[in-house]
């Protein structure tokens, strides 16, 4: 059996990656200390999700490890020895980054570095699958001269028709913390890659989300809407109109595009990962979206202020990625995605 490690096995993206490959028959090894509830308190917890993964999946192995342990990672790597890793574990929201800058840092970039180090010491030669995200672009997407459609704003620009592209710059432009910590982990990646020759790669994220997402309101915009809408509480709308838009994908769909490049690495890629415009939707569209599958209507409150940083129109251009991965593509639909989430919201156990 391949064994396979996953840092934040317990997260959205981690423990998708975990059953996804379950299924193809890996040995499962996660690693993950529950940090999302320190970030965010009891309603981050994601115990539940690993206590489901330890009573679903036959060959799954929980590591109760923290990324900034260096060393730790280190021992576990060269006992290991896995072929592939899919690094997940990460401080993931701008706006509680500001607040913690420290375990931001230490734990997007320095410990992204840890554990690529703990590969070229360990397993130089398995694929190394880092989460990047669009933040690494800064505001600079907010550049683009925009439309006002009735429900979002639009790019006006055609050249951004189908998106933003990974040529795009991640330079001189404002990130927030977490962004700044997030490229300092992405150019660290591609330079494994690029210097050192390991087949990694960075997929930077739109909106990642589904039904195993613990959405809190400073992170997972689709999930803690759904769950603001089925316990009829106000959904806080920071600026731009409720129009800004985001590209979702189903977690499932990234993690059937990381079986794609695990199969067929190429070393110091980057690839823009979302929904892409098919899958796109501002927030006053999610509200309807939502409302016609709970038939109960959002309610929500307006702030003036934007959220620093924060996008007024992202879609990934998902060009690169169909070029270089034919076989893969979006199998889920955004009402498809957000019909899971209502339905897991419904029934999944209370954090503890
Ligand atoms: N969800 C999104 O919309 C989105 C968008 C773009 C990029 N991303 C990136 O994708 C990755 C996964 O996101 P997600 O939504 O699954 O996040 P998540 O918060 O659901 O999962 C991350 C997991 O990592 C764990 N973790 C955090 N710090 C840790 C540490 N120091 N040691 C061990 N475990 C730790 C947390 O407990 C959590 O279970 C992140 O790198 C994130 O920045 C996510």
């Amino acid at each position: 059996m391949p064994v396979l490690l996953v840092t934040g096995s317990s997260g959205l993206i981690g423990s998708e990656v975990c059953v996804h490959f379950s299924a193809l028959g890996w040995e499962i090894h996660g690693i993950d200390n529950n940090q999302r509830a320190a970030f965010f308190g009891p309603q981050g917890d994601t115990r539940w999700n690993q206590k489901r993964l330890q009573s679903t999946l036959p060959a799954f192995h929980h590591h109760e490890l923290d990324i900034r342990d260096r060393s730790g990672l280190v021992r576990l790597l060269g006992d290991l020895r896995p072929a592939a890793i899919v690094h997940t574990a990460a401080q993931p929201s701008h706006d509680r980054a500001a607040a913690i800058p420290f375990d931001d840092f230490d734990t997007n970039a320095v410990g992204t570095l840890n554990l690529l180090e703990a590969a070229r010491q360990g397993c130089p030669e398995a694929p190394f699958v880092h989460m990047s995200t669009n933040k690494v672009y800064g505001d600079r997407p907010n550049g683009i001269p925009l439309v006002e459609l009735d429900t979002r704003w639009d790019y006006a620009d055609p050249a951004f028709a189908d998106g933003i592209p990974e040529s795009y710059s991640i330079d001189q432009s404002k990130h927030s913390l977490f962004g700044a910590s997030k490229v300092a982990a992405d150019v660290m990646v591609q330079e494994y890659g690029r210097y050192f020759g390991l087949p990694t790669c960075c997929l930077r994220g739109g909106c990642l989300t589904g039904p195993n997402h613990s959405g809190v309101e400073l992170h997972g915009f689709l999930s803690y809407l759904v769950k603001c809408n089925l316990e009829g509480r106000g959904y806080k709308v920071f600026g731009y109109k409720g129009k800004q838009v985001r590209d979702n994908i189903h977690s499932h769909d990234v993690a059937r595009f990381i079986e794609e490049f695990i199969r067929a690495p190429r070393p110091g890629e980057v690839y823009n990962i979302g929904g892409g415009r098919a899958n796109s939707c501002s927030i006053l569209e999610a509200f309807q979206i939502t409302a016609s599958l709970t038939g109960r209507a959002q309610t929500s409150s307006y702030l003036e202020e934007n959220r620093i940083g924060d996008h007024i129109c992202y879609i990934s251009d998902l060009s690169k990625m169909r070029a270089h991965y034919p076989a893969w593509d979006i199998t889920i639909s955004l009402p498809e995605i957000i019909g899971q989430i209502v339905d897991a919201w419904k029934s999944r156990p209370r954090a503890a």
